[in-house]
């Protein structure tokens, strides 16, 4: 047990099991009589209880005031990421209704790899070499997918892609990516103080490493207006950069960057921002945790530009279901689609080995 852990095991002794047991991923406390936990992509109830809704609460305010926090009647609300990378949410009554409310995800130190992700399931070989091919190529590259879909996880893959030649230069939330690359240089964001002073933004990172000369941006997560300052980053040439937003497909993942791209507060008109999304993104890898529990690559899809205004994208390679077993347990499998991607030439030319069963047609069934 690490000193983080044991140090949450304090304040939330009724959990300490699960907090030190490897195999459960998230907890999750909805007051005190009920907690959840989740094992192998599955949610399930747990025994567990806190003595009263007091001792919950105050075991809560004590995570607050360790990581220099509050969380009472003023700030009800607490985000925040443990010594050992865990990251805890809690919301307090009257705000939640069933008694205090967290949610503690834990830090898994080992990454996966790409190797893993395929013997997982999560992708084939083939993909695998077309998603290698589409960073080599200096793609910029959006990962979508819903909240615990998988898309750090993925991102952290595509990142070890980078060539070690290249200058990397990371901006994150919360510091979660691994790159193995030695020129990597890694900002984590900062929330205000107690006074409201001194927060530093996604958005004030990607201006200081813009002037830090990146040969690629790599963003943990798009959560606000700091899209419209990558899009700007990504079509004034710092292609190759990828990044992370919550998107339920290809598409939505455009039309949620454009979402965001808004927040910034900068007047656009519309068109103009989607001309620029069209052009900075150019492969969308989508991510999703699917009813099995296993977490997969469910498409790669090429961004192909505007059409009357709206976005057209292209899938490459897909993750089809075909049958779900009684046992709840999927049949499915991962083909191309026959389209064949636009910089096939280029990755040809570049001698990039890109094996065309993953973007050929799945045979008919
Ligand atoms: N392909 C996969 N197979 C099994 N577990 C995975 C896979 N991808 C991610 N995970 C695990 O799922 C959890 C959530 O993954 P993460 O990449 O952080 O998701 P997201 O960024 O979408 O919220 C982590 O514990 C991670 O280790
Ligand atoms: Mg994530």
């Amino acid at each position: 047990m690490d000193d983080a852990n044991s140090y949450l095991a304090l304040f939330f002794e009724p959990i300490r099991p699960y907090l030190q047991d490897d195999a459960v991923s998230e907890i999750l406390i909805n007051g005190p009589n009920q907690i959840y936990i989740e094992q192998k992509g599955k949610l399930q109830a747990t025994d567990a209880r806190f003595v009263s809704e007091p001792a919950l609460k105050a075991a809560a305010v004590n995570v607050a005031k360790n990581v220099g926090r509050l969380l009472n009647d003023e700030n009800p609300r607490l985000d925040a990421r443990l010594p050992d990378g865990s990251r805890v949410h809690a919301v307090i009554p009257p705000l939640a209704r069933c008694g205090t409310v967290v949610a503690i995800r834990k830090f898994k130190k080992e990454k996966l790899t790409i190797g893993q992700l395929i013997e997982f399931g999560s992708i084939t070989q083939p993909g695998a070499q077309l998603i290698d091919a589409i960073v080599k190529l200096h793609k910029n590259v959006i990962v979508s997918g819903a909240t615990s879909s998988g898309k750090t996880s993925v991102l952290n893959v595509l990142s070890a892609f980078i060539p070690d030649s290249e200058r990397i230069l990371v901006i994150e939330d919360a510091s979660e990516l691994q790159l193995q690359q030695r020129h990597t240089v890694c900002f984590e964001t900062r929330k205000p103080d107690k006074n409201g002073q001194g927060e530093v933004t996604i958005r004030d990172l990607i201006h200081s490493s813009l002037r830090l000369r990146p040969d690629r941006l790599v963003i943990g997560e798009i959560r606000g207006g700091e899209a419209l300052d990558l899009l700007q980053a990504l079509n004034t040439g710092h292609a190759g950069s990828m990044s992370t937003i919550h998107a339920n497909s290809p598409l939505d993942c455009l039309s949620r960057i454009e979402t965001c791209a808004l927040l910034s507060g900068i007047d656009i008109p519309l068109s103009a921002l989607r001309a620029q999304v069209a052009s900075a993104i150019d492969v969308v890898v989508h991510t999703a945790r699917l009813s099995d529990g296993s977490r997969k690559v469910t498409a790669v899809s090429e961004v192909l530009g505007l059409e009357n205004g709206e976005y057209r994208t292209r899938d490459l390679y897909v993750y089809t279901i075909r049958g779900i077993a009684p046992d709840g347990s999927l049949d499915g499998g991962f083909a191309g689609t026959g389209a064949i991607p636009t910089f096939l030439h280029d990755a040809r030319l570049r001698g990039l080995p890109l094996d065309e069963t993953a973007f050929a047609a799945a045979p008919e069934a």
